[in-house]
């Protein structure tokens, strides 16, 4: 079989003869026989916008990789900070280099006093803090002015780890905030996940100790939402950043773009969709009315998995750990009643729809403890490895500046009316 395909213009009768290589086709070939000619695709269904080393996804099988090793030996037996090197870097860290990379980004995590003192205060009292979350990670590029050396290695590196390391701090002080509680400092002595259930949660004891299974299901989390290949917020970021404006502007974009209730707040819609619904009985009349088109059923469906979510899977498990030390979510019956009525109702079978990652990870947050407007917030923390990783693979590439074409078709040149002939 030969791997390639001919397009032919029928105008001219001229063909062309591309090759198929890694599963896609170069558009520059197409442009080749075809100047002038655009190839029309919102909301990018079939163009690859990038070559990637960083992550695979087959939205067939069900299959996601971070750089070649399976999501699910990932979430059993290495840590958020582990995966984040590993999506950096390309490769697993030696004790060494893991030591060092912890050590680097625990002594990071502080944010510059004004960010908390004037910076924080200056949102409404009640501000969402995925809002000033998104505000905030723009600020930091005006405290980094270095960050502007996209092109030297050692300066990409810093801001990684800075990134990296401030996401949770910033991402607490955003929550202590909304509910009027004081700024807790990142403790160096506790892991990643601790030191941000300490800035969560910690009221007047000395040393917050965060339950185990709890800092373990969150570090958890956080490596199945640690990147996604070209979701929208990574393509944002992308977008953003080929104008080779610093990372925390470009990720700033991309943490906009995660905001977004089809993106990284259906968690948070999963919540208020399912209090809304109330009980079981009210189940299939639910389905019905998303059936008659009256909103979606929040937390099923993906652009890419048409089998399903292998991160759904993951998470239903952790969510069972979770709501042994917390209790049960009592929205937790609704939500499997749902799931039930919905797999075995025609309308989502025939358009392939099924749980994903956002379906039970809100119900694990709020056992845990976090209010609904923290979901996508929680969602941010972790991706922040995934946005670099994409972020410095675009660097290295040297990518050119991201610039669509339209299919123009409004009106052509026509004369100005006056006001008053109007
Ligand atoms: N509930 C009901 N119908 C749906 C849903 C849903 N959740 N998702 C898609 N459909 C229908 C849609 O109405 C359309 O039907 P028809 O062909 O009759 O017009 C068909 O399925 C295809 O939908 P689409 O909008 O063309 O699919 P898409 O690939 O553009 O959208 C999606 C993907 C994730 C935005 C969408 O499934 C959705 O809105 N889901 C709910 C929000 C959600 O859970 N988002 C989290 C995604 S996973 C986390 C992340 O990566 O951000």
């Amino acid at each position: 079989m030969v791997e390639s395909v001919t397009i032919t213009d029928n105008r001219t009768g001229q063909s062309i003869e591309i090759p198929i290589v890694d599963g896609g086709v170069a558009a520059d070939q197409w442009s080749k026989l075809l100047p002038g000619v655009w190839f029309y695709d919102p909301a990018f269904m079939t163009t690859a916008s990038a070559e990637s080393e960083i992550t695979f996804v087959d939205g067939e099988n069900g299959i996601l990789e971070y750089r070649g090793y399976p999501i699910e030996q990932l979430t059993q037996q290495s840590t958020y900070l582990e995966v984040a090197y590993l999506l950096i870097h390309g490769e697993l860290p030696t004790a060494a280099q893991a030591e060092q990379w912890v050590r680097e980004i625990t002594y990071h995590t502080f944010v510059h006093e004004n960010m908390r003192k004037r910076f924080h205060e200056g949102f409404h009292y009640d501000a969402h803090p995925m809002g000033t979350l998104v505000s905030a990670i723009g600020a930091l590029s005006t405290y980094y002015p270095d960050a502007k050396d996209i092109f030297d290695p050692a300066s990409r590196h810093k801001q990684t780890i800075r990134l990296i390391a401030k996401m949770p701090t910033l991402a607490a002080a955003g929550h202590r905030y909304s509910v009027g509680l004081p700024f807790v400092y990142p403790d160096s002595s506790l892991d990643f996940a601790s030191n941000f259930l300490s800035m969560i949660f910690k009221t007047t004891e000395l040393r917050y100790e965060a339950d185990p299974t709890l800092a373990r299901a969150l570090d958890a989390l956080f490596i199945l939402h640690a990147d996604h290949e070209q979701n929208c917020s990574t393509a944002a970021l992308r977008v953003v950043a080929s104008s080779q404006v610093d990372p925390y502007s470009a990720c700033s974009a991309a943490c906009a773009a995660l905001y977004g209730p089809l993106h990284g707040g259906a968690n948070e819609a999963v919540i208020r969709m399912l209090t809304e619904i109330g009980s079981l009985e009210n189940v299939p009349a639910f389905i019905r009315s998303v059936k008659e088109g009256h909103g979606r059923l929040q937390g099923f469906g993906h652009r890419v998995y048409k089998h399903y979510d292998p991160r759904a899977k993951i998470i239903q498990d952790i969510a069972y750990q979770v709501f042994e030390v917390t209790g049960k979510n009592p929205l937790l019956d609704i939500a499997l009643g749902l799931e039930e009525v919905a797999l075995g109702d025609e309308y989502f079978i025939s358009r392939k729809l099924y749980p994903n990652i956002d379906f039970y990870s809100g119900l694990i947050y709020q056992a845990m403890g976090f209010p609904v407007e923290m979901f996508p917030v929680l969602f941010a923390v972790p991706r922040a490895a995934g946005w670099m990783a994409h972020w410095i693979e675009m660097i290295e590439r040297n990518a050119k500046i991201a610039r669509p074409r339209q299919l123009y078709v409004g009106h052509r040149r026509r004369d100005y009316v006056p006001m008053s002939s109007r």
